[in-house]
């Protein structure tokens, strides 16, 4: 008697459990995050990347930057216009591609824009195949950490990325061109709905190239985002919105 008590008891609460669980996994949607942290300006990372966010290499000595190339055309191949044309759209540039679900109807999945690696010109490893290092005016990319929805600039205005010396390095850091043109990640590329809703998703590009730069020094680069929607970080959050990191390109 006492047995069938406890057979029963227990069949119950395993009966609770697993509706509890239901329950909960019904509330969560596929698509989005459920607990998301409030907007933040988000991190931006370079490549190449090492272990360290620094970038060494002697111009005359061929091993010490190939690995770097080999990481950029690693890292651009999906860029490549041809698989662009493929996968993303030709969408209209500087305003947002909103593609919102329409009450519980989803409308998944998601277009994407292209990105087309010509985009990066003098950086995009096809017009120079080796971005600049065998001359001494190596090429780095970067890019914003993908945060789901967030829109980073307004009134049609794209966020572009803008690089200085840090310290007393203002002297030997020189001339930097920026592509595409002006250094900006253009709005079209943005809201991002997440990997799973917007499968073919591509993440917009700013490279930056160092024209001039002081050889056999190391020079402390930052760049940041220009946005009218993200602030960059105080000393409190050094990461938003901008990455630090050291250049040294030796004569030989
Ligand atoms: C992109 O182009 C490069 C060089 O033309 C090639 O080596 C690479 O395989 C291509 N990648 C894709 C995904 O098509
Ligand atoms: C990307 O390149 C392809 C092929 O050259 C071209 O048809 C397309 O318009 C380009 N897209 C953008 C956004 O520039
Ligand atoms: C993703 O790209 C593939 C080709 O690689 C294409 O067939 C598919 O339609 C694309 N999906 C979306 C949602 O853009
Ligand atoms: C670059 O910025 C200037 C001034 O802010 C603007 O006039 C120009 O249209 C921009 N060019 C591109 C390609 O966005
Ligand atoms: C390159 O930088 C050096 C100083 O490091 C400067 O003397 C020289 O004029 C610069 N060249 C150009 C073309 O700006």
């Amino acid at each position: 008697m006492i047995l069938l008590f406890y057979l029963v008891f227990y069949l119950f609460l395993a009966g609770m459990f697993v509706l509890t669980m239901y329950m909960l996994l019904l509330t969560l949607d596929d698509y989005k995050p459920t607990w998301q942290d409030r907007l933040v300006t988000p991190g931006m990372m370079i490549r190449p990347k090492g272990d360290q966010l620094e970038i060494s290499f002697s111009v005359s000595e061929t091993e010490s930057w190939d690995g770097l190339v080999q990481n950029l055309n690693t890292f651009l191949s999906p860029y490549n216009d041809s698989y662009q044309v493929q996968t993303n759209d030709n969408c209209p540039p500087d305003q947002y591609f909103i593609q919102e679900d329409s009450g519980e109807v989803r409308n998944n999945p998601k277009r994407s824009c292209q990105f087309n690696r010509t985009m990066l010109e003098d950086c995009s490893g096809m017009l120079d195949r080796f971005y600049g290092y065998s001359s001494g005016q190596p090429c780095v990319l970067i890019k914003l950490n993908r945060v789901i929805g967030m829109l980073p600039g307004k009134d049609a205005q794209s966020p572009f990325v803008s690089c200085g010396a840090k310290y007393e390095d203002s002297d030997k850091i020189g001339a930097l061109a920026y592509f595409p043109p002006n250094g900006s990640f253009n709005l079209m590329y943005y809201p991002y709905y997440g990997k799973k809703a917007q499968v073919n998703y591509t993440q917009p590009l700013v490279a930056v190239k160092f024209l001039n730069v002081s050889l056999n020094t190391d020079v402390n680069v930052e760049c940041k985002i220009n946005s009218n929607t993200l602030s960059v970080g105080s000393e409190r959050d050094k990461f938003a919105g901008r990455v630090s990191f050291k250049l040294r390109v030796n004569s030989k």
